[in-house]
């Protein structure tokens, strides 16, 4: 809900406990970080963050983010394969824009993000999706649908999935690496939730998608939104140097120059201070504690329900009785005072009637609790 002064997207009565929301809470969006990154770089002479940016994105920035990530990752990322973006958004449109045209398909997988939908609708794409299971895509399900058509790319959310919160074992990856090759089809890794690892996958959960880019069809997103703050607008890629030319020499970037110079002058700092890292340290914390509040209290309130433990990211991904139309028991959740997303928001077959998407950190625990439990009493009055 928007007023014509409303400052955020996303406004939710205070009355209502909107577990379906995946947005970061108010709270926990780090104000004293960026104020000191923000003082620090704005008494210093050099004002040359408030030019048109170099078109790849700022050197001193990417340096810093690929030392960041180099760490983050557990392998070497250089500042060459990284290229500066308003966040994965962006990312997703100008990759839309630059390698696709109306009426190409793609493949996502089922169920997906389902804004990047909207993305993919704006740029008039034939969607086509490929089953998944508990280990994400199924490797069959996509020789099928590559033995009948030609994608111009295959958008994945390999790790923490929104809405499953599943993650792709490293087999299916390098599976998936070779099929892009063999069929000549881009593969877009939407990497947003890589960094929120809630167990004890050691360092990181499976390598991320950055690590193939040396395969040339390979494009690895990520993002500041779901690390830092979601308003910074900044994020990057990661591909091959034939790639990133074709970023950098775009016409949007040829006029704009590289994107977002001022915000990424300020996030530099905030990496460069360990300020990044802390934060991290302190969401994981934070979230990994929201996620366990939120999975007893389904045990204890929803027993019957199936889901997976999420062992990242920021969603639970339940499977109501079969009967269920999740879009109608929203409507009687209005009178509980408690929301979510349903299935078929995510599937590009209008399935998945009978799932849900909750997010278990944008509330406090107590808050949580409330919205299970008010949770299952609309659910006992829908039996
Ligand atoms: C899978 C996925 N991709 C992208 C985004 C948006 O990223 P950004 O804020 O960087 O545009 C989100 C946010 O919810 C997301 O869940």
């Amino acid at each position: 809900m928007t007023t014509p002064l409303s400052t955020i997207q996303n406004q939710v009565p205070s009355d209502v406990i909107d577990l379906g929301l995946g947005d970061p809470s108010l709270s926990l969006l780090p104000l004293d970080l960026i104020r000191e990154a923000a003082q620090a770089r704005l008494s210093q002479a050099d004002n040359s963050f408030l030019q048109y940016g170099a078109e790849q994105g700022d050197g001193h920035f990417r340096l810093a983010l690929a030392n960041f990530l180099t760490k983050g990752y557990g392998f070497e990322v250089s500042p060459e394969s990284i290229f500066v973006t308003n966040g994965i958004s962006n990312a997703l449109d100008v990759i839309c824009t630059l390698f696709t045209k109306a009426g190409d398909t793609i493949f996502v997988e089922e169920p997906t993000y389902f804004l990047a939908l909207r993305i993919f609708a704006d740029h008039q794409l034939n969607v086509l999706s490929i089953d998944t299971d508990e280990s994400g895509l199924v490797i069959e399900s996509l020789e099928e649908k590559l033995a009948e058509f030609r994608p111009k790319f295959l958008y994945l959310i390999p790790t923490f999935q929104n809405p499953t919160g599943t993650t792709m074992p490293q087999e299916q990856r390098e599976r998936i690496v070779q099929l892009a090759k063999e069929y000549d089809f881009i593969i877009v890794a939407d990497e947003v939730y890589h960094l929120l690892n809630y167990t004890s996958y050691a360092p990181t959960p499976p390598k991320s998608f950055a690590a193939y880019i040396d395969a040339e069809n390979v494009i690895s997103l990520g993002s500041f939104s779901k690390i830092l703050a979601p308003g910074l607008r900044i994020g990057w890629l990661q591909a091959h140097s034939e790639k990133i030319e074709r970023f950098k020499t775009c016409g949007l970037l040829d006029s704009s120059g590289g994107l977002n110079p001022f915000t990424s002058a300020i996030t530099r700092g905030v990496i460069e201070s360990g300020g990044l890292d802390n934060n991290i340290k302190k969401l994981i914390n934070i979230y990994r504690s929201r996620l366990h509040v939120m999975n007893s209290a389904l045990q204890e309130q929803l027993p019957d329900i199936e889901y997976i433990v999420p062992h990242g990211g920021y969603f639970f991904w339940l499977r109501l009785p079969e009967k269920t139309d999740a879009k109608e028991l929203r409507k009687s959740a209005q009178i509980f005072k408690v929301d979510f997303r349903p299935g078929t928001l995510f599937s590009s077959r209008d399935g998945l009637k009978n799932q849900i998407r909750l997010c278990f950190v944008h509330y406090e625990e107590g808050e949580i609790r409330e919205g299970i439990l008010r949770l299952k009493e609309c659910l006992n009055k829908a039996a």
